[in-house]
Order: C-alpha cells, then structure tokens, then sequence
C-alpha cells in the first residue's frame, strides 16, 4: 500500500514538467497552426506541390518542358499560361488547376503561379535583334512544305522520318505523338528544351532560324503522323507468350 502513492509521484512529475513548457490553455505555439491549402499564396510552395513533379525543380525541366525557359517567357504571354494552367491541355498529362474545371486551386493561388513565373524566370531583351515566331500558329500547316523543312531542320539530329537519330530521340513515335499537343510541339520546336540541349528555332541550322510559317508546317507534318491507335498493335503476341508460361 505504501509504495503506491511515491510512485504516482514519478509517474505525475514529466507531465507536469511538460505542461509547464506549453503555452497557456494548451494552445500550439504561434505560427505553428498548418495553412489550410487553398489559403497558401507563397509562389514556391505553390510550385513545388503542384508542378516541379512534371516541370522539375525550380522550374528546371523534368518529364515535361522547363518552365524557367526566358525564350519561352518572351514567346509565350501570361494570359495564354494562366489558360494552361487553370484548364490544363486536353490529351495529354497536364492538368486542369482551377477550381472551376475541377482543380484545386483558387484563382488568386493560379494568379500567382503564372504572375511568379513571368517575375522569376523572364530574361527581358533575350530576343533582342531577331523577330520571334507567334506562339501559336497563324495559319493551317501543310504537311508536305513541313516534310521538307523537317529535312532541313530536324533530320540531322532526330533521324530523316523522325526515327531517331544519334543525337536526338523519335519524334515519329505514335505513343509520344499521341501524348503531345499541336501547341506543345510548337512550343518545343521555338523554345527549345535548354534542359536537354533541344536547340530553340534559331540553333537548329546555325545563322538559318526558321521561319513562322516553317515552324507551322513542320508540326503539321509530325501531326500527320499520328495513327488512329496508338500504342498498337496491343502487344497481343506478349500477352499469347505469358499465357504459354
Ligand atoms: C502531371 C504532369 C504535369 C503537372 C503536375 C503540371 N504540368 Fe504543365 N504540362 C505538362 C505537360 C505534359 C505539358 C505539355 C502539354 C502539351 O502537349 O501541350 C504541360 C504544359 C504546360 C504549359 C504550356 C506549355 C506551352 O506549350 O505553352 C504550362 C504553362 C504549364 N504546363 C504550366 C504548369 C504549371 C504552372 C503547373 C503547376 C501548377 C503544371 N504545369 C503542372 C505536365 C504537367
Ligand atoms: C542539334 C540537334 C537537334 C536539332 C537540329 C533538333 N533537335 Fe529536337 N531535340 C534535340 C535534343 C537533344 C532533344 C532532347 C533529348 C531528346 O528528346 O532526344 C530534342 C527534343 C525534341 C523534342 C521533345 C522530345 C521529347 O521526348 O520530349 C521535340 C518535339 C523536338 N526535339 C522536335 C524537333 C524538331 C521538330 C526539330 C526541327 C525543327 C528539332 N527538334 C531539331 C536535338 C535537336
């Protein structure tokens, strides 16, 4: 019976200890509250929970294009990125953010993702002394012109059909065409992927850039190369030979 109330003692002593370290009334410490999601506005936070997985860290490049590309930021205007990235790009892996089309984000955290992008990453006067291409194309491609400019532009990195080339990979592959907007291939071909040594519409043939409407015919010419289904044939024969084992 004794030896209960003394060890009750050792048993209270930590605890009281502890309360005395926190605050009153057993609140959390001032800013130690988390930030209800939709009520974050910090740019790189923003960034970092939603878009560095495809577009790197820092807007680096990944699986998808480098955001923090200054070609890019002169080509392309804010209006056509905060469109991007509230309804995404339809057919491929990019989401929709805006709450409005099923995203999480509200309309001040897109504010100032897109707003952020254009304050960090532009580079004014990069395209100094040349006439950038419009970032979207003005005028329908045609293919064939586009065949033929992809043999002046393309072939000698990428292969002469777009096969593959030592110094660059297939572009005529029907899963990656399948996966890839119009706009996205444009986008490339003037920017560039700087990431992974993809040369912007000027560097493809030195002192030769390319001209609007070549940049046009070429994606409409990788687009005519799209098959009606991609990834096919289903690898119905691998399918066979599991069966077999
Ligand atoms: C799951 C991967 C993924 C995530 C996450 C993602 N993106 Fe994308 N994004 C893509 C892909 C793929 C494309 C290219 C789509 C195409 O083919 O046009 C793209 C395209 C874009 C473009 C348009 C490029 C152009 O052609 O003008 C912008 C701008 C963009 N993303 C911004 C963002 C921002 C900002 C975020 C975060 C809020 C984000 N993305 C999150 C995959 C992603
Ligand atoms: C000097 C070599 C070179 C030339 C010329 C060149 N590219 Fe590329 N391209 C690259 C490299 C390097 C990459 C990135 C690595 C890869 O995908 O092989 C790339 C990537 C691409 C990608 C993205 C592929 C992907 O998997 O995301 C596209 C699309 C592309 N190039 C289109 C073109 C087109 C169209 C032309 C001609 C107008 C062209 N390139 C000219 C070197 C070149």
């Amino acid at each position: 019976m004794s030896r209960i109330p003394s060890l009750s003692v050792f048993a209270v002593l930590p605890l009281v200890l502890l309360l005395a370290c926190s605050t009153p009334n057993g609140q959390p410490p001032k800013g130690s509250e988390p930030v209800a999601p939709n009520q974050i506005v910090d740019f790189g936070t923003l960034y970092a929970q939603n878009c560095a997985g495809c577009h790197g860290a820092e807007g680096r490049g990944g699986a998808s294009i480098a955001l923090a590309n200054p070609v890019y930021l002169a080509i392309v205007d804010e209006n056509a990125v905060h469109n991007v990235v509230a309804n995404g790009v339809r057919g491929t892996s990019m989401p929709a953010f805006a709450q409005s089309a099923g995203g999480l984000l509200t309309e001040e955290q897109i504010n100032v993702i897109t707003s952020g992008m254009f304050s960090r990453w532009e580079r004014k006067g990069i395209l100094d002394g040349t006439n950038p291409p419009s970032y979207a194309a003005k005028t329908t491609g045609d293919a064939a012109r586009g065949q033929i400019a992809f043999g002046t532009y393309c072939a000698s990195c990428h292969g002469t059909e777009g096969q593959g080339g030592s110094k660059a990979s297939a572009l005529s592959n029907d899963s990656f065409l399948a996966l890839v907007s119009d706009q996205g291939l444009r986008t490339i071909v003037m920017t560039g992927r700087p990431d992974l040594r993809a040369p912007d519409w000027r560097g493809n043939v030195p002192g030769k850039p390319m001209s609007d409407q070549e940049i046009t015919d070429v994606v409409a010419w990788l687009a005519s190369r799209r098959v009606q289904s991609p990834g096919q044939p289903y690898s119905a024969s691998n399918y066979a030979r599991h069966l077999d084992k």
